[in-house]
């Protein structure tokens, strides 16, 4: 059932790439300026009545949603509030007839995202799904569903789901935008053939994994490990740290960089392992700059940039090179990196990967 696979989690890390073109191949065409959304009616007409848009999920698919929100603000120029479904409900969100509420979920029986999907539909909000599963409750109670064709996910840890949870975030963004007007076809164009292009990419990366076993098998040892990023790069550390902590039971933070030096950079001391995420141009120099301060404090850093950046040799111990892309786009093929960094140092550890001690795959209680 493993496929030859040792664990769950690796085989399903390297069907990334078939489980992206699945959840692109109905919706993005070649030669068409727009996306299939399914049957989701969610044309001019109805967006005019929306005013406001809540991104709500736990865990893995929060993280989706926070990337969610900023392609939708970015692109659709509407502003989203991301938020974990455990804290929204008692927070009195302002929410009614003119919002659209997205909840994502792998499994779609999630407690917390399901009374929230509860409380939102009450208060009069639409509803839309992103899930993996058909018939769940959560794809059953929306008014609208997105389909991540991942296929199935055994391992706790969330690998193909997330990944396939960013791509219909970017579709949604793109849809949207285009329907508002508030994107060219040309830049509609530049993100769908990045988006296209995601899948032989990760099978590129995939192909590495030898060099990062490699890596992990010298690091496994270390007891505190920080990611840092600016922008999208932050979104991305955070789940490449949550992956971490969740099968190899070690210490790890995921720091916006720029915040570093209001307090955590106590923490850094001679060998603190840093991975230090720089794929995006805008704030690149930024984020050299908040690795040359580790640095300073005597951190190992590993950095992650897109191929082409050299000056990051000079900064870093290490560099991992991912094939180059457009910035909005490259949580989709950092991920699988730190997927991997996760879990070689898991099994490297002796860690029970596929069922990490006081986890369930779905968490049905709140
Ligand atoms: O099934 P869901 O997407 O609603 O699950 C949400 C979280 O429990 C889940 O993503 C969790 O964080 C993963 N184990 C992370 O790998």
């Amino acid at each position: 059932e493993k496929g030859g696979y040792r664990h769950f989690m690796l085989k399903e890390i390297e069907e990334q790439p078939k489980a992206l073109k699945d959840t692109m191949t109905s919706r993005l065409l070649e030669d068409q300026d727009q996306v299939i959304l399914d049957q989701i009616k969610l044309g001019k007409k109805e967006l005019q009545n929306i005013n406001r848009i809540f991104i709500v999920a736990c865990g893995t698919a929060y993280h989706a949603g926070l990337v969610g929100k900023y392609a939708i603000e970015r692109f659709a120029r509407i502003p989203v509030e991301t938020e974990v479904a455990s804290e929204f409900r008692y927070k009195k969100p302002i929410v009614d007839e003119h919002s659209l509420v997205i909840v994502v979920s792998q499994s779609g029986e999630t407690a917390d995202t399901l009374a929230a999907l509860r409380l939102a539909k009450e208060k009069g909000a639409r509803i839309l799904a992103i899930t993996n599963v058909i018939g769940s409750t959560v794809s059953r109670e929306a008014d609208n569903v997105l389909y991540t064709w991942a296929g199935p996910e055994i391992a706790v840890a969330s690998t193909k789901a997330y990944t396939t949870q960013l791509i219909c975030m970017y579709m949604l963004a793109l849809h949207i935008a285009l329907e508002l007007g508030t994107i060219s076809v040309e830049f509609f164009r530049e993100i769908r053939d990045a988006l296209k292009q995601t899948p032989q990419m990760v099978e590129e990366i995939l192909k590495h994994k030898h060099d990062i076993q490699k890596f992990a098998d010298h690091n496994f040892n270390t007891n505190s490990v920080f990611f840092l990023g600016r922008g999208l790069d932050y979104y991305t550390a955070m789940e490449g740290s949550l992956k971490l902590k969740e099968i190899s039971y070690i210490h790890s933070e995921a720091y916006a960089a720029g915040e570093l030096k209001h307090g955590t950079i106590a923490l850094i001391e001679k060998g603190t392992l840093i991975i230090a995420l720089a794929t995006q141009q805008e704030l690149y120099e930024k984020l050299l700059s908040n690795m040359k301060e580790v640095k300073a404090r005597g951190a190992h850093v590993v950095a992650i940039a897109q191929e082409g950046h050299e000056e990051v040799k000079k900064v870093a111990d290490e560099v991992f090179y991912i094939p180059r892309i457009n910035d909005h786009v490259t949580p989709v093929t950092i991920i699988p990196i730190l997927q991997l960094i996760a879990y070689y140092i898991a099994v490297a550890r002796g860690t029970d990967v596929d069922k990490p001690r006081n986890l369930a795959k779905s968490v049905t209680v709140e």
